[in-house]
């Protein structure tokens, strides 16, 4: 009999990275339950969409009617919880969608897993973010022991969602997992986000919006290294534990950005230094945290896992991943998105 496991979120950026990894699995049953707002988008799983082990289904996690009834048509060994509204800049702009998905739909998720946490060997695995922890100065970690400090409206609902997962486990024995990681990067990342924004940008010969003076330090993780990190927690992380992942990969913005315009002015043939000419400073985020840094200690010697990249190998394949997709980019980035990036950004 197959294991069926209920991914939510699967047509993001890093959920589809997880549902590509868990359908090539053949053991694995995966029902995809995706909202399909502005992040979510099917092209990014064509190669899955016709196996036989996947199946997707287009609704949100917070329809408490839908969430049960495909609790009761599946037999889920598993939930895998990515859904979530994920730009900080978003949430500062409209903290209800935040709370509506990431708290209200949460909690929705877990009451129809509620109902099976008696069966054995179930998992809900929730999939959260370093941002929980706060700011940290110029030194020290993250550890699975640090007290959550968060800072921004989408922070402070992921932290929300983690808090009600292990609420569950406490008063209604959910066996739960959870992870907390730091900032992915890779293929099908959207380009709201630094990394794809800037690529983007350069591409186009636009200005490069750095946040302040560029001086917040971020902690790197290819998205494969991620998914490959939740599908052994998912299999071997043990109930009630959390897990940081992390890419032991520190960088200031503005190095990384200087690192990224070298990069592509080679791929694209400019002379270097064309495309640190777009750098561009502007007003700073508010309530920008300053520093992130994950210790990823426990992983590595639990479950022995760490990245298989060096950052810029996988800078490399992203890159090449974005130039050799211009469809893709061209898709997600023309209508919905001007409207957004030009609020945003004019006159910032
Ligand atoms: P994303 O924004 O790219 O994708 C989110 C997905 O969730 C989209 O497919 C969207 O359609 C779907 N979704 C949103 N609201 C929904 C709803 N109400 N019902 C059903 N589906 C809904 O996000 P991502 O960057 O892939 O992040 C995935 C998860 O990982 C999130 O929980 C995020 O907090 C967490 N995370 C992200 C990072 C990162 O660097 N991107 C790092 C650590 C943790
Ligand atoms: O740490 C994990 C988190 O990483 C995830 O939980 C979030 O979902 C994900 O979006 C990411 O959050 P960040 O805010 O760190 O990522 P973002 O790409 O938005 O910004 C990275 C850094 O770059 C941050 O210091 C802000 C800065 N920045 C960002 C944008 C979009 C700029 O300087 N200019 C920009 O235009």
């Amino acid at each position: 009999m197959a294991h069926n496991i209920l991914v939510t979120g699967g047509a993001g950026f890093i959920g589809s990275h997880v549902v590509r990894r868990f359908v090539q699995d053949k053991k694995y049953h995966i029902v995809n339950l995706d909202k399909l707002t502005y992040a979510g988008n099917l092209e990014n799983l064509t190669d899955v969409e016709n196996e036989v082990n996947y199946e997707f289904v287009k609704g949100d996690i917070s329809d408490s009617v839908l969430v049960q009834k495909l609790f009761e048509l599946h037999d889920f060994e598993g939930v895998i919880h990515l859904a979530a509204e994920s730009h900080v800049d978003r949430s500062i702009s409209n903290p209800l969608e935040f709370v509506q998905t990431n708290v209200i739909g949460t909690v929705c998720l877990l009451e129809a897993a509620k109902n099976w946490t008696k069966g054995e060997g179930k998992k809900f695995y929730h999939i959260s973010t370093d941002e929980v922890y706060g700011s940290l100065g110029s030194e020290g970690f993250f550890t699975e022991k640090t007290s959550y400090d968060p800072q921004s409206p989408y922070s402070a609902s992921k932290a929300s969602s983690d808090h009600f997962v292990r609420a569950y486990g406490n008063t209604y024995q959910l066996p739960f997992v959870i992870s907390n990681c730091s900032n992915n990067y890779g293929p099908n990342h959207f380009p709201e986000k630094l990394i794809p924004l800037l690529i983007n940008n350069i591409k186009n010969n636009r200005p490069l919006p750095i946040y302040g003076k560029g001086e917040n330090v971020r902690d790197w993780l290819y998205v494969e290294d991620h998914a490959v990190a939740i599908k052994l927690i998912y299999e071997k992380g043990r109930i009630g534990e959390t897990y940081n992942i992390g890419g032991f990969n520190e960088w200031k913005n503005i190095d990384l950005v200087e690192l990224l315009c070298d990069m592509m002015d080679e791929k694209l043939g400019n002379q270097k230094g064309t495309s640190r000419k777009l750098i561009t400073f502007v007003k700073d985020r508010a309530g920008h945290d300053l520093r992130y840094a994950i210790d990823a200690t426990k992983l590595s010697k639990e479950l022995g896992w760490k990245p298989s990249l060096t950052f810029e190998e996988g800078l490399e394949k992203t890159v090449d991943w974005f130039l050799g997709n211009e469809k893709w980019l061209t898709d997600v980035t023309t209508g919905v998105y001007m409207n957004y990036y030009e609020e945003h950004y004019n006159n910032r």
